[in-house]
C-alpha cells in the first residue's frame, strides 16, 4: 500500500535529478520558474490523499490540457469521426512540435502531438474561442474538482506571441483540409487551453477520474464514457510522453501525460490518480524529476503495467 513515507522517499529520490533538467526556455514565464520545485500527489478511490513536496504550487497545464480537449472533442464530434477522419492513434517517435510527417501522412499521427491537439481543438463546439474556452475551463475545473482554476494571462500572451510553429502546423492542416473553420480562432483557443494554471493536486484528481473509468470519484457522475477513458489511458501509454513514451513504458510502465510546465498526469486504473510537478525538463520536454518519482513508485510498489 502507498504511504506518505514511500511518497516522501520517492520525492527525495526524484530531487537529485532536478538539477539535470532545464525549465522550458521558449517563454520567460516558464524559463524563470524555480527548477528545483518538485511535488507529487496521489489520490485513491477511497478518498485517501497523500502529498509530498510542492503539490500546491501553480504551474501551467500545457500539454496535459490535451486530455481535457480530447474528451470534449469526443463528446462533440464522436470518437468515430475524430479517430477516423481527423487524427490517428499511433506514436510518432518525433518531438511534440514536429511538422515532418504532415506532408506524407496528412492526418496527424495522434491527438497529443501539437498538430493532433490543434486538430482536436478545432473539433470542439462553441461559437467562438471565448465560448470554447469557457467550456474547456468549466470541464477542467470539474475534472480537477477545483472551481478556482483560471487562465494565466501572461503565459497566454507569451504563447500567442511566440507560437509561430503552432501557427505553421495549423495553416498546413487547414491547407490539407484536416482543420476546419477559422485557423486563428482555433489557435487562440489552443494557446488559452495550454495556459491554465493547475497544481499537482488538481492533476491527481483529473487522473483519478480516468483511473475510475471516467466517473467522478465523489458522486460517480459519468464525466467520460468508460470505453473512452480506456482508450485515452491507452493513448497516454503509447503517446503521452511523446518521443519518450517507449522508454517511459519500459522503465515506469504507467499511462501518463506530460506538459512543458512540468506536470505529469498518471491514471492507475482502479487504483489511484497521481499528479506530479517538476519544471526541470529532460531533452524530450518531460519532467526529469517527475519521471524519477514515478519510476521509484513503480519499482517500490511493483505496479508497472508490465
Ligand atoms: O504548444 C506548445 O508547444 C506548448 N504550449 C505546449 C506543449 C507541451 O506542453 C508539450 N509537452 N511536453
Amino acid at each position: 500500500m502507498l504511504t506518505e513515507e514511500i511518497l516522501k522517499d520517492a520525492l527525495h529520490y526524484g530531487k537529485a535529478f532536478t538539477k539535470l533538467g532545464k525549465t522550458a526556455q521558449y517563454i520567460p514565464q516558464l524559463k524563470e520558474v524555480n527548477k528545483y520545485y518538485l511535488g507529487v500527489c496521489a489520490m485513491d478511490l477511497d478518498g485517501m490523499v497523500l502529498e509530498a513536496g510542492d503539490t500546491r504550487v501553480p504551474f501551467t497545464i500545457q500539454s496535459i490540457s490535451k486530455l481535457v480537449s480530447l474528451i470534449l472533442a469526443i463528446r462533440d464530434c464522436g470518437a468515430d469521426h475524430l479517430f477516423h477522419e481527423k487524427v490517428g492513434v499511433e506514436p510518432t517517435g518525433d518531438p511534440f512540435n514536429s511538422i515532418v510527417k504532415l506532408e506524407t501522412r496528412t492526418r496527424p499521427f495522434n491527438p497529443f502531438i501539437n498538430a493532433g491537439a490543434i486538430t482536436v481543438a478545432s473539433c470542439i463546439k462553441g461559437k467562438d474561442a471565448d465560448e470554447k474556452f469557457g467550456r474547456f475551463l468549466e470541464f477542467t475545473r470539474k475534472l480537477c474538482d477545483n472551481d478556482a482554476i483560471e487562465l494565466n494571462h501572461p503565459v497566454y500572451e507569451s504563447e500567442r506571441a511566440t507560437g509561430d510553429r503552432n501557427r505553421a502546423l495549423a495553416y498546413y492542416l487547414k491547407a490539407s483540409g484536416i482543420l476546419e473553420g477559422d485557423v486563428e480562432e482555433c489557435l487562440d483557443f489552443y494557446f488559452r487551453m495550454c495556459s491554465v494554471d493547475v497544481t499537482a493536486h488538481d492533476i491527481a484528481h483529473m487522473s483519478l477520474v480516468l483511473a475510475n473509468h471516467g466517473a467522478d470519484p465523489e458522486d460517480q457522475e459519468e464525466l467520460i464514457e468508460p470505453q473512452y477513458a480506456k482508450a485515452i489511458r491507452a493513448l497516454m501509454l503509447t503517446c503521452g510522453m511523446y518521443d519518450g513514451s517507449g522508454e517511459f513504458a519500459m522503465t515506469v510502465g504507467f499511462p501518463a501525460k506530460s506538459g512543458v510546465g512540468g506536470g505529469i498526469a498518471v491514471p492507475l486504473v482502479d487504483r489511484m490518480g497521481i499528479g506530479v510537478f517538476g519544471p526541470a525538463l529532460d531533452e524530450k520536454g518531460n519532467s526529469a524529476g517527475g519521471i524519477k518519482i514515478l519510476e521509484y513508485l513503480s519499482n517500490k510498489m511493483d505496479i508497472s503495467l508490465f
